[in-house]
């Protein structure tokens, strides 16, 4: 790194204490303890985030995705440099994933601002991961590429095909509901998860997966292979040596993350029938980039936009069969005429640019035309009303069409404990045509926004056959789940929003057509409501709990700290 014209990122953010040259002799010394040449230096430094953990089996292929990686760098030029950063699984941390995403989001970028590099390859895939990776590029300013772990493998059981996590949900269903016995569920419990990589529907990690890649962020085809499969080695590889080249060019993230790569990213979450979760994120994301969501305007999209990407929860594949079909580009083709192609990718190119690249179309059935969707609508509706000032959502492709223009009896439950106690109960007052309402589960609730919007059915009504029933929280629900389940309510109950006034016995209209949920309770009476039963929101004495309940924001926020986001607003997307 003496002369080099190449930038290296030894040189860059030198730790100086006014002796800039001293600083980089030091730097030089103590990275060659590793064994490293004055050659192997003179190049671009290009870090890598690993997220590997034996708490997290979604990243279970990290050693072999970093070697690939470590190869594409080499083989253009740069020298990896691999650090480790927080790794979030989603069915270990406690008290929920979402919890730590901003955590992990400030972990990386102050990881990358502090060290020297050129450029970043952040590898990640469970759900929070790749949107707290995102959110932290996006605030470091680096150029940087996503790396996505891959969906795991599908399995079968008792000669049906099963994967995590939509078959996880519908198997303990019909445990509940006495369908099937305890030798079976045992049995299928080995089959769902039958390999490393990310839940293999269309959840959260899919979602942000095929989300990433419409962004530009990953390299073209990087969001559907498998995990274990050497076509995600191959796109590891090549994400090395595409790492390199933005490294060299200079092509930082605020070039590729712009608003025509958010609108198109919003997209492709709702023809892909995507993971309600991921509103969230990319709310969060932008709001890094200076940009706010507007909801109103996603609905709008979301009526334009149809979902043709047939898998699960809202069609019947998995995420290895959307791969064999041609993955994002079959689906970016089909959605042309509703993208920006001029948006810029990682790659340098457009979005497309690399379609016209991209490998020929053939016939395939998992990714529709526009002309036969399954579903005619975008995936997602934005629901408005008394009970949800400022908005609420539903997965509409995922819930019973029957249930989607409804009235209904509001039976309450104030929080997961109390949902705990008395959802089995053969005493609960429940049924079928009434609303299951829980509160406090969003983001200051629980805290950290649960995904525990999937109610569970009252076990008695679930032995009488009944397999949905509107349900209304302020949390966030597995993007696996099925139902008609009303989620993100803003502002959240604990902090006093009209959820939290929601009594036993009153009436809520849910009109997804209207898009509409309404609390059929008077402004006055609400108000003596709040007046009776004060709301205090939580706080804690210290630590990152502290940090977390003060500065959190509500749903429509994107669940950021506040002082994360970009501070100078450069408008909303999409546009109206
Ligand atoms: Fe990691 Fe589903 S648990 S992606
Ligand atoms: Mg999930």
């Amino acid at each position: 790194m003496s002369d080099s014209k190449d930038p290296s990122g030894m040189r860059k953010g030198l730790t100086n204490y006014g002796d800039a040259g001293f600083s980089l002799f030091l730097r030089k010394a103590f990275i060659k303890g590793a064994g490293l040449t004055d050659h192997a230096l003179d190049r671009p430094v290009i870090g890598i985030a690993d997220t590997g953990s034996g708490y997290n089996p979604c990243h279970g292929n990290m050693p072999q995705l970093i070697e690939a990686v470590q190869r594409g760098i080499m083989l253009a030029g740069g020298l990896p440099v691999k650090f480790p950063t927080i790794s979030i699984g989603e069915s270990f941390a406690a008290p929920t994933s979402m919890y730590l995403r901003n955590l992990m989001s400030m972990d990386t970028e102050e990881m990358l601002r502090a060290q020297p590099m050129d450029a970043v390859v952040l590898i990640g895939g469970c759900d929070k991961t790749v949107p707290a990776q995102l959110m932290g590029a996006a605030s470091a300013g680096l150029p940087a590429v996503q790396l996505i772990t891959g969906s795991m493998l599908t399995g079968t059981h008792r000669g049906e095909v099963v994967g995590a996590c939509t078959d996880c949900r519908r198997y303990w269903a019909k445990f509940r509901a006495d369908e099937i016995d305890e030798q079976e569920i045992n049995d299928v419990n080995n089959q769902l998860v039958p390999s490393v990589g990310t839940c293999s529907v269309m959840g959260t990690a899919s979602t942000m997966a095929c989300v990433a890649e419409a962004l530009g962020m990953t390299v073209p085809g990087g969001a559907t292979p498998p995990a274990v499969t050497s076509d995600r080695m191959r796109v590891a590889e090549h994400t090395g040596t595409v790492a390199v080249e933005i490294a060299r060019s200079r092509l930082t993230i605020d070039k590729v993350l712009t608003e025509k790569a958010f609108e198109n990213a919003m997209r492709v979450l709702l023809a892909i029938g995507g993971s309600t979760n991921a509103i969230v994120h990319i709310t969060a994301i932008a709001g890094r980039m200076g940009l706010e969501v507007d909801l109103q305007a996603l609905d709008r999209m979301g009526r334009e936009t149809p979902v043709l990407v047939d898998l699960k929860p809202s069609g019947q594949h998995y995420m290895e069969h959307f791969h064999a079909a041609g993955g994002m580009a079959t689906l970016l083709r089909e959605l042309k005429p509703l993208l920006h192609l001029d948006a810029l990718t990682v790659t340098g190119r457009t979005l497309g640019e690399e379609l016209e690249r991209a490998a020929p179309p053939f016939k395939q059935d998992v990714v529709r035309p526009r002309t036969n969707p399954i579903y005619r609508e975008g995936g997602i509706a934005v629901l408005r009303g008394n009970l949800a000032p400022g908005g609420a959502i539903i997965k509409q492709s995922a819930a019973d069409p029957k249930l989607m223009e409804h009235e209904g009896r509001a039976v309450v439950f104030e929080g997961l404990q109390d949902l705990a106690d008395r959802i089995d109960s053969d005493d609960l007052d429940v049924q079928r045509e009434d609303i299951l309402v829980l509160k406090n589960i969003g983001p200051k609730g629980a805290p950290g926004m649960p995904e525990a919007g999937y109610i569970p059915l009252p076990r008695k009504l679930a032995r009488q056959g009944v397999k949905d029933m509107v349900r209304i929280s302020d949390g966030r629900m597995s993007g696996t789940a099925f139902g008609t389940i009303v989620l993100h309510v803003t502002p959240e109950s604990a902090i006093g929003g009209p959820l939290a006034h929601v009594r036993n016995g009153d009436r809520i209209r849910l009109s997804v057509s209207k898009r509409e949920i309404a609390l059929l309770v008077s402004d006055a009476e609400l108000a003596r409501r709040a007046q009776e039963q004060p709301v205090h929101e939580p706080r804690a004495e210290r630590g990152y709990r502290k940090l977390f309940l003060e500065t959190v924001t509500q749903a429509d926020k994107g669940v950021d700290f506040d002082f994360l986001a970009a501070p100078v607003k450069k408008g909303a997307v999409p546009k109206a």
